[in-house]
């Protein structure tokens, strides 16, 4: 029986590189880690290999090459490859360089691994799966933008945090555009153990909360000098084990809207169940009035993104 096939794209860089981590962790399939350098892909490759003695990776193998061709019979792409964000930058303020990347590589999945699902983690976001979309010409369900997950990541942690309780109690998303100033924490649906937040938090400590999500990525990219991988890492490894497992997990992802929340041809995090079809469904819910103005926002600025990046696609 085929194990799946997990091609990485960037796996040079760190994002990349923790993708393959924790995805080797979960021996999740064959990891082909592809950059544009071969030497640090190669040396990310070797290292990996090398934890599995203790870690016991028995049941993953890795290659690294810079050859797109490796691509060839993927069952899941995985694309980080771009620049990181730097101290004091916005995501958006990567589109000029990262739009051109994103591009060339799709036309590359498209060419070799046309019946793959493509993950996408290169920022913009939003606006690099709306170019990954045109590119490939791949159907919705298989071009599914990573960031929902980071940022609900985010927004659980510190809700924990703030209650001081378990983080694993904490059920919370993060829906809209993946930009510092357009996220939407959705604290109508949060819960701590079953308990409405507002039940256990105030309006301020909710508000601070709701501010240190939307500022998380800028806040350790401050911290670390380049922007975050480990968390972003975790995410996205989460995603391909829902799809090579189908296990059909709810998760937020950014993918093209076709009328759900009332938006059309723009693309933004919503709930999406993730199984072996990619971005199976996507699944509405009555936001708050609040939670409404700040998602229309969010499709504001990601209208205004892919209009940028259209420019990039002729
Ligand atoms: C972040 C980057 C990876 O939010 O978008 O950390």
């Amino acid at each position: 029986m085929k194990r799946p096939k997990i091609a990485i794209v960037g796996a040079g860089g760190n994002v990349g590189a923790a993708v393959a981590q924790w995805s080797a962790q979960k021996e999740l399939g064959d990891l082909v880690l592809i950059d544009l350098k071969a030497g640090p892909a190669e040396g990310r490759a070797l290292d990996l290999t090398q934890c599995g003695p203790w870690e016991g990776f028995n049941n993953t193998s890795f290659k690294a090459t810079d050859k797109s061709e490796a691509l060839a019979d993927s069952d899941v792409v995985v694309m980080t490859a771009g620049v990181p964000r730097k101290p004091g930058q916005s995501r958006e303020e990567l589109i000029n360089i990262n739009a051109g990347i994103v591009k060339a590589i799709c036309g590359d999945v498209k060419k070799y691994a046309p019946n793959s699902i493509l993950i996408v983690v290169s920022n913009p976001l939003d606006a690099m799966v709306f170019v990954a979309k045109q590119v490939t010409g791949f159907p919705r369900e298989r071009v599914i933008g990573s960031a929902g997950v980071l940022d609900s990541a985010r927004f659980r942690t510190y809700l924990a945090l703030a209650a001081g309780v378990s983080v694993e109690d904490v059920s919370a998303i993060v829906l809209g555009a993946h930009t510092d100033k357009d996220m939407v924490p959705i604290l109508s649906t949060a819960t701590i153990g079953g308990v409405p937040v507002a039940k256990l938090l105030s309006a301020e400590k909710l508000n601070e909360v709701v501010e240190n999500t939307k500022k998380g990525g800028a806040t350790l990219t401050g911290l670390i000098g380049t922007s975050a991988w480990l968390a972003p890492g975790a995410g996205t490894s989460l995603m391909v084990e829902s799809i090579v497992r189908n296990q059909g997990r709810l998760l937020p992802c950014s993918v093209e809207l076709k009328g759900e929340f009332g938006v059309k041809d723009a693309f933004v995090g919503v709930p999406v169940k993730l199984t072996s079809k990619g971005a199976e469904s996507v699944h509405e819910f009555e936001l708050s009035e609040s939670e409404k103005k700040a998602f229309a926002a969010s499709v504001a600025a990601n209208t205004e993104l892919m209009n940028i990046a259209r420019g990039f696609l002729g």
